[in-house]
């Protein structure tokens, strides 16, 4: 079986910078709740920019340091729960922006675990020799989805975006994508369709009730306890799959990505998995819960640090809503 080769990383992260001082300035919150609870500092939020342009800037970063011509990508996939439009997909604009004339384009709605469904998705187009170079763009603006009323939200979430040139290689990369969709309430942002047509009657009654009404439409709105539990063993299992698939013990795991979603969640799985602090690796400090960035974006730091070294593994692993999870493991 085939792998993935990593050619080239980018990201794109916004100028805006809010720390946990500036929520205490519109929220009954602070930073002595903030950071013990959760390990955020500050996110950046993106004020002017809209989310297709940061998935652009993110693409033409990774693809000047693939040093592959944008007329080269066969396929770009988007990976996104915060578009700007239901249609076109974000990858369409993404293309239009970076001039990716030749390729096919498709985004990808899997939450958080979007990047590493993409992944999964890439693999099988590469491996089928469908095409030859895939462009991953991970791309989030969560701040246009937050009740900034919600403090036990709002605070969590920044945005950015990650991207990744992809080819086909020898080395091997095993993956593994789950979802618990009766816990599809534990965290959702419902689209408000209700206004558009004078006949509807009441569509949430087909949900059996489960869109509560203190979730104001269009905004994110989560059971952070249940996502917190559910997120743990998601995380543990997700691993110890794809570690089989490969016939891997976790200890030899050199570098694990995992969802920043918030540091108690990374060290209470990780510490289950039993891989040591210094293998995982985080940025949930300074980039809060980016979605599905938070992946290629760590990716990214790491590749410009030159901290991804041939023949490293590499294990990714993410959770959201849906509730959806799952794990990569990738020889570099
Ligand atoms: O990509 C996936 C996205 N979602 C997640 O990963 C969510 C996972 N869950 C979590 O990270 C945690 O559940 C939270 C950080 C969201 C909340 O932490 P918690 O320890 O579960 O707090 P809680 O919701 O049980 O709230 C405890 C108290 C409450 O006050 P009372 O009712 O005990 O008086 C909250 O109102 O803390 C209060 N609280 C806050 N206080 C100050 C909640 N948020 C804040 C805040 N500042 N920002």
């Amino acid at each position: 079986m085939s792998g993935l080769e990593i050619l080239g990383t980018g990201s794109y992260v916004p100028d805006f910078v809010a720390d946990n001082d500036k929520f205490s300035e519109i929220l009954d919150t602070s930073d002595e709740w903030i950071y013990p609870r959760t390990g955020i500092k500050k996110r950046h939020l993106a004020v002017d920019e809209p989310n297709y342009f940061m998935g652009a800037e993110a693409a033409k970063k990774a693809l000047e340091n693939a040093k592959i011509a944008a007329a080269d990508v066969d396929l770009i996939i988007v990976t996104t729960c915060t578009p700007e439009f239901f249609y076109p997909a974000t990858a369409c604009l993404v293309q239009k922006r970076i001039g990716a004339v030749n390729a096919a384009c498709f985004d990808v709605n899997a939450a958080c675990t979007g990047f590493i469904t993409a992944m999964d998705i890439a693999h099988k187009f590469l491996e089928t020799d469908k095409c030859k170079t895939v462009l991953i763009v991970s791309s989030e603006k969560l701040s246009n989805q937050q009740d900034y009323t919600d403090r036990a939200s709002c605070i969590l979430f920044g945005d950015a975006a990650g991207a990744v040139v992809l080819r086909k290689s020898d080395k091997p990369f095993y993956s593994f994508l789950g979802a618990e969709g009766d816990e599809f309430d534990a965290l959702y942002c419902k689209v408000n369709y209700q206004h558009n047509c004078p006949f509807y009657g009441d569509q949430d009654a087909f949900y059996n009730g489960r869109f509560d009404t203190f979730a104001k439409q269009n905004y994110l709105w989560q059971d952070g306890k249940a996502v917190y539990k559910f997120a743990v063993n998601a995380m543990h299992d997700a691993v110890m799959n794809v570690a089989a698939q490969g016939g891997y013990d976790v200890s030899q795991l050199d570098i694990v990505i995992p969802h920043q979603a918030n540091m108690r969640i990374i060290g209470k799985a990780t510490e289950l998995l039993g891989v040591p602090p210094e293998k995982v690796y985080t940025n949930i400090e300074y980039m809060g819960n980016v979605s599905s960035a938070c992946i290629p974006v760590g990716i990214d730091e790491l590749n410009r640090a030159g901290r991804l070294k041939s023949g490293m593994k590499m294990c990714c692993v993410g959770f959201g809503a849906g509730l959806t999870y799952g794990a990569l493991i990738m020889e570099l």
